[in-house]
Protein backbone atom coordinates (compact mmCIF):
# COMPACT_ATOMS: atom_id res chain seq x y z
CA UNK A 1 0.00 0.00 0.00
CA UNK A 2 1.66 2.93 -0.89
CA UNK A 3 1.79 6.05 2.07
CA UNK A 4 -1.09 8.04 2.35
CA UNK A 5 -0.99 11.69 2.19
CA UNK A 6 -1.46 13.62 5.59
CA UNK A 7 -4.14 15.60 3.73
CA UNK A 8 -6.10 12.48 2.00
CA UNK A 9 -6.71 11.22 5.71
CA UNK A 10 -8.14 14.93 6.61
CA UNK A 11 -9.86 15.25 3.48
CA UNK A 12 -11.35 11.66 3.72
CA UNK A 13 -11.98 10.10 6.76
CA UNK A 14 -15.73 11.23 7.52
CA UNK A 15 -14.58 11.10 10.80
CA UNK A 16 -12.59 14.15 11.44
CA UNK A 17 -14.84 15.58 14.22
CA UNK A 18 -15.86 18.89 13.16
CA UNK A 19 -16.77 21.68 15.85
CA UNK A 20 -20.24 22.13 15.96
CA UNK A 21 -21.70 25.88 15.70
CA UNK A 22 -23.23 26.04 18.57
CA UNK A 23 -19.67 24.98 20.93
CA UNK A 24 -17.42 27.78 18.58
CA UNK A 25 -19.95 30.30 19.45
CA UNK A 26 -19.94 29.45 23.57
CA UNK A 27 -15.88 29.44 22.87
CA UNK A 28 -16.16 32.74 21.06
CA UNK A 29 -18.57 34.20 23.58
CA UNK A 30 -16.59 33.17 26.31
CA UNK A 31 -13.43 35.71 25.25
CA UNK A 32 -16.20 38.07 24.58
CA UNK A 33 -15.94 40.74 27.03
CA UNK A 34 -19.33 42.15 26.66
CA UNK A 35 -20.94 38.83 26.56
CA UNK A 36 -22.96 38.71 29.70
CA UNK A 37 -23.64 35.01 31.90
CA UNK A 38 -27.57 35.05 30.11
CA UNK A 39 -25.54 34.96 26.51
CA UNK A 40 -23.85 32.28 27.25
CA UNK A 41 -26.59 30.23 28.82
CA UNK A 42 -28.89 30.92 25.98
CA UNK A 43 -26.28 29.37 23.43
CA UNK A 44 -26.03 26.69 25.58
CA UNK A 45 -29.70 25.36 25.90
CA UNK A 46 -29.59 25.31 22.10
CA UNK A 47 -27.87 21.94 22.53
CA UNK A 48 -30.11 19.52 25.06
CA UNK A 49 -27.64 17.00 24.98
CA UNK A 50 -24.91 19.93 25.14
CA UNK A 51 -26.67 21.30 28.39
CA UNK A 52 -26.98 18.30 30.29
CA UNK A 53 -22.99 16.70 29.70
CA UNK A 54 -22.34 20.70 30.76
CA UNK A 55 -23.86 20.49 33.79
CA UNK A 56 -22.47 17.13 34.50
CA UNK A 57 -19.48 18.15 33.96
CA UNK A 58 -19.74 20.96 36.28
CA UNK A 59 -20.99 18.72 38.97
CA UNK A 60 -17.99 16.26 38.11
CA UNK A 61 -15.85 15.60 41.48
CA UNK A 62 -13.33 18.14 40.13
CA UNK A 63 -14.62 21.03 40.55
CA UNK A 64 -15.67 19.53 44.24
CA UNK A 65 -18.66 22.40 44.89
CA UNK A 66 -20.29 21.52 48.34
CA UNK A 67 -24.01 21.73 46.53
CA UNK A 68 -25.00 20.63 43.27
CA UNK A 69 -25.17 23.21 40.43
CA UNK A 70 -28.50 22.84 38.68
CA UNK A 71 -28.54 25.67 35.27
CA UNK A 72 -25.93 26.70 33.27
CA UNK A 73 -26.37 30.38 34.71
CA UNK A 74 -25.67 29.09 38.53
CA UNK A 75 -22.34 27.04 36.77
CA UNK A 76 -21.50 30.22 34.79
CA UNK A 77 -21.63 32.60 37.62
CA UNK A 78 -19.89 29.80 39.93
CA UNK A 79 -17.25 28.61 37.56
CA UNK A 80 -16.24 31.52 35.40
CA UNK A 81 -16.24 31.97 31.58
CA UNK A 82 -13.10 30.39 31.40
CA UNK A 83 -14.01 27.33 33.01
CA UNK A 84 -17.20 27.26 30.98
CA UNK A 85 -15.49 27.13 27.64
CA UNK A 86 -13.18 24.35 28.86
CA UNK A 87 -16.29 22.16 29.93
CA UNK A 88 -17.78 23.42 26.46
CA UNK A 89 -15.33 21.94 24.63
CA UNK A 90 -14.89 18.98 26.78
CA UNK A 91 -18.20 18.02 26.58
CA UNK A 92 -18.25 18.48 22.82
CA UNK A 93 -15.44 16.09 22.14
CA UNK A 94 -16.08 13.50 25.39
CA UNK A 95 -18.68 12.14 22.28
CA UNK A 96 -16.09 11.11 19.98
CA UNK A 97 -13.23 10.57 22.40
CA UNK A 98 -15.44 7.98 24.35
CA UNK A 99 -14.90 5.43 21.23
CA UNK A 100 -12.81 2.34 21.42
CA UNK A 101 -9.40 2.60 20.11
CA UNK A 102 -8.14 -0.79 18.90
CA UNK A 103 -5.42 0.23 16.79
CA UNK A 104 -4.00 2.13 19.97
CA UNK A 105 -5.09 -0.91 22.58
CA UNK A 106 -7.77 1.84 23.92
CA UNK A 107 -10.68 0.06 24.72
CA UNK A 108 -13.86 1.77 24.58
CA UNK A 109 -13.32 5.58 27.28
CA UNK A 110 -10.23 4.94 27.52
CA UNK A 111 -8.91 7.66 25.79
CA UNK A 112 -11.49 10.13 27.22
CA UNK A 113 -10.71 8.71 30.95
CA UNK A 114 -6.69 9.44 29.65
CA UNK A 115 -7.43 12.72 28.14
CA UNK A 116 -9.21 13.28 30.77
CA UNK A 117 -6.71 12.92 33.54
CA UNK A 118 -4.28 14.29 31.46
CA UNK A 119 -5.83 17.72 31.67
CA UNK A 120 -6.33 17.79 34.70
CA UNK A 121 -2.73 16.99 35.59
CA UNK A 122 -1.70 19.41 33.21
CA UNK A 123 -3.54 22.20 35.07
CA UNK A 124 -2.28 21.56 38.37
CA UNK A 125 0.78 21.57 37.10
CA UNK A 126 0.66 24.77 35.10
CA UNK A 127 -0.84 26.65 38.41
CA UNK A 128 1.88 25.16 40.61
CA UNK A 129 4.38 26.78 38.12
CA UNK A 130 2.63 30.00 37.31
CA UNK A 131 1.65 29.40 34.16
CA UNK A 132 -1.07 32.86 33.28
CA UNK A 133 -3.20 30.36 31.42
CA UNK A 134 -3.67 27.53 33.41
CA UNK A 135 -7.03 27.27 31.57
CA UNK A 136 -5.50 26.08 28.08
CA UNK A 137 -3.41 23.84 29.70
CA UNK A 138 -6.88 21.85 30.65
CA UNK A 139 -7.72 21.84 26.81
CA UNK A 140 -4.24 20.86 25.58
CA UNK A 141 -4.35 18.10 27.93
CA UNK A 142 -7.81 17.19 26.42
CA UNK A 143 -7.34 17.61 23.31
CA UNK A 144 -3.06 15.95 22.79
CA UNK A 145 -4.20 12.32 21.65
CA UNK A 146 -7.43 13.63 19.33
CA UNK A 147 -5.53 12.45 16.52
CA UNK A 148 -5.88 9.18 17.96
CA UNK A 149 -9.96 9.24 17.24
CA UNK A 150 -8.68 9.64 13.23
CA UNK A 151 -5.62 7.32 12.46
CA UNK A 152 -6.71 4.47 14.52
CA UNK A 153 -7.96 2.66 11.49
CA UNK A 154 -4.53 3.56 9.86
CA UNK A 155 -2.57 2.11 13.07
CA UNK A 156 -5.01 -0.72 13.02
CA UNK A 157 -4.34 -2.27 10.09
CA UNK A 158 -0.37 -1.36 10.12
CA UNK A 159 -0.25 -2.47 13.72
CA UNK A 160 2.25 -5.45 13.17
CA UNK A 161 4.47 -3.42 11.39
CA UNK A 162 4.32 -0.72 13.51
CA UNK A 163 5.23 -3.13 16.32
CA UNK A 164 7.56 -4.64 14.88
CA UNK A 165 9.89 -1.21 15.34
CA UNK A 166 8.97 -0.79 18.49
CA UNK A 167 9.68 -4.01 19.61
CA UNK A 168 12.80 -4.81 17.36
CA UNK A 169 13.81 -1.07 16.83
CA UNK A 170 13.29 0.42 20.50
CA UNK A 171 11.20 3.08 18.28
CA UNK A 172 8.77 5.01 19.89
CA UNK A 173 5.13 4.40 19.03
CA UNK A 174 4.79 7.87 17.55
CA UNK A 175 8.55 7.29 15.80
CA UNK A 176 6.74 4.28 14.43
CA UNK A 177 3.72 5.54 13.28
CA UNK A 178 5.59 8.26 11.46
CA UNK A 179 8.08 6.07 9.81
CA UNK A 180 5.21 3.04 9.10
CA UNK A 181 2.57 5.87 7.85
CA UNK A 182 4.23 9.01 7.32
CA UNK A 183 2.94 10.87 9.83
CA UNK A 184 1.84 10.62 13.83
CA UNK A 185 -1.13 11.26 15.63
CA UNK A 186 0.36 14.76 17.08
CA UNK A 187 0.43 16.00 13.42
CA UNK A 188 -3.06 14.52 12.97
CA UNK A 189 -4.50 15.96 15.41
CA UNK A 190 -2.87 19.48 15.67
CA UNK A 191 -4.42 19.54 11.90
CA UNK A 192 -7.59 18.73 13.77
CA UNK A 193 -6.83 21.77 16.32
CA UNK A 194 -6.30 24.01 12.97
CA UNK A 195 -9.30 22.93 11.74
CA UNK A 196 -11.55 24.36 15.21
CA UNK A 197 -9.61 27.12 14.50
CA UNK A 198 -7.86 27.41 18.01
CA UNK A 199 -5.22 29.40 19.13
CA UNK A 200 -1.48 28.53 17.75
CA UNK A 201 -0.05 27.23 20.97
CA UNK A 202 -2.99 24.45 21.47
CA UNK A 203 -2.06 23.43 17.67
CA UNK A 204 1.45 23.16 18.82
CA UNK A 205 1.48 21.68 22.07
CA UNK A 206 -0.74 19.12 20.23
CA UNK A 207 1.70 18.36 17.62
CA UNK A 208 4.96 17.99 20.13
CA UNK A 209 3.65 16.73 23.03
CA UNK A 210 5.61 14.09 21.83
CA UNK A 211 8.92 16.25 21.19
CA UNK A 212 8.33 19.29 23.05
CA UNK A 213 12.05 20.03 21.73
CA UNK A 214 10.42 21.16 18.65
CA UNK A 215 8.23 23.65 20.05
CA UNK A 216 8.61 27.16 18.89
CA UNK A 217 5.68 29.50 19.96
CA UNK A 218 5.14 28.08 23.20
CA UNK A 219 7.35 25.97 24.68
CA UNK A 220 6.39 26.17 28.38
CA UNK A 221 2.81 25.02 27.46
CA UNK A 222 4.54 21.91 25.28
CA UNK A 223 6.40 20.88 28.43
CA UNK A 224 3.66 21.16 30.66
CA UNK A 225 1.10 18.62 28.56
CA UNK A 226 4.54 16.45 27.51
CA UNK A 227 4.94 16.29 31.69
CA UNK A 228 1.57 15.41 32.04
CA UNK A 229 1.10 13.32 29.65
CA UNK A 230 4.45 11.26 31.16
CA UNK A 231 2.47 11.30 34.34
CA UNK A 232 -0.22 9.90 33.02
CA UNK A 233 2.19 7.06 31.45
CA UNK A 234 3.96 6.43 34.64
CA UNK A 235 0.26 6.08 36.81
CA UNK A 236 -0.31 3.77 34.07
CA UNK A 237 -4.03 5.36 32.99
CA UNK A 238 -5.55 3.50 30.14
CA UNK A 239 -2.04 2.92 28.96
CA UNK A 240 -2.61 1.43 25.71
CA UNK A 241 0.09 1.47 22.76
CA UNK A 242 1.09 5.16 23.06
CA UNK A 243 2.80 4.00 26.26
CA UNK A 244 5.63 1.78 24.76
CA UNK A 245 8.81 2.99 24.87
CA UNK A 246 7.55 6.29 25.66
CA UNK A 247 10.49 8.96 25.30
CA UNK A 248 10.34 11.70 27.87
CA UNK A 249 12.52 14.35 27.11
CA UNK A 250 15.35 15.23 29.70
CA UNK A 251 14.73 18.78 28.91
CA UNK A 252 11.51 19.25 29.48
CA UNK A 253 12.62 18.58 33.09
CA UNK A 254 15.39 21.37 32.90
CA UNK A 255 13.65 23.66 31.15
CA UNK A 256 10.71 23.59 34.05
CA UNK A 257 13.21 23.40 36.47
CA UNK A 258 11.52 20.17 38.05
CA UNK A 259 13.59 17.91 40.78
CA UNK A 260 12.79 14.21 41.03
CA UNK A 261 10.96 15.13 44.18
CA UNK A 262 8.91 17.71 42.82
CA UNK A 263 8.03 15.10 40.11
CA UNK A 264 7.45 12.01 42.56
CA UNK A 265 5.31 14.65 44.69
CA UNK A 266 3.08 15.53 41.27
CA UNK A 267 2.41 11.85 40.88
CA UNK A 268 1.26 11.41 44.38
CA UNK A 269 -1.25 14.86 43.91
CA UNK A 270 -2.16 13.37 40.64
CA UNK A 271 -3.37 10.07 42.13
CA UNK A 272 -5.20 11.82 44.89
CA UNK A 273 -6.90 13.80 42.32
CA UNK A 274 -7.74 11.26 39.95
CA UNK A 275 -9.33 8.80 42.32
CA UNK A 276 -12.93 9.54 41.77
CA UNK A 277 -12.04 10.33 38.11
CA UNK A 278 -13.50 6.77 37.36
CA UNK A 279 -17.10 7.41 38.53
CA UNK A 280 -17.61 10.42 36.04
CA UNK A 281 -20.96 10.37 35.68
CA UNK A 282 -20.10 11.93 31.98
CA UNK A 283 -19.54 8.32 31.31
CA UNK A 284 -22.31 6.57 31.25
CA UNK A 285 -24.22 8.98 29.04
FE1 LIG B 1 0.30 10.86 22.32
Amino acid sequence: MDKISLEEIINRVEDVPSLPMVTSRIMELTEDPDATVTDIEREILKDQGLTSRVLRLANSVYYGFPRRIHTISEATVLLGFKVIKSITLAATVSKVMLRELPGYGLERQGLWTQSQACAMIARNIARELKYKNSDHAYVAGLLHDIGKVILNTYVGEKYQDILALVENKGKSFLEAEREILGFDHGQVGARVAEKWNLPEDLVEAIAYHHDPDKAKVNVFLTDIIHMADAIVMMMGISMGSDGMNYKFSENTLKRLHIEEEQLHRWIAESADMLTDLSGDELLSS
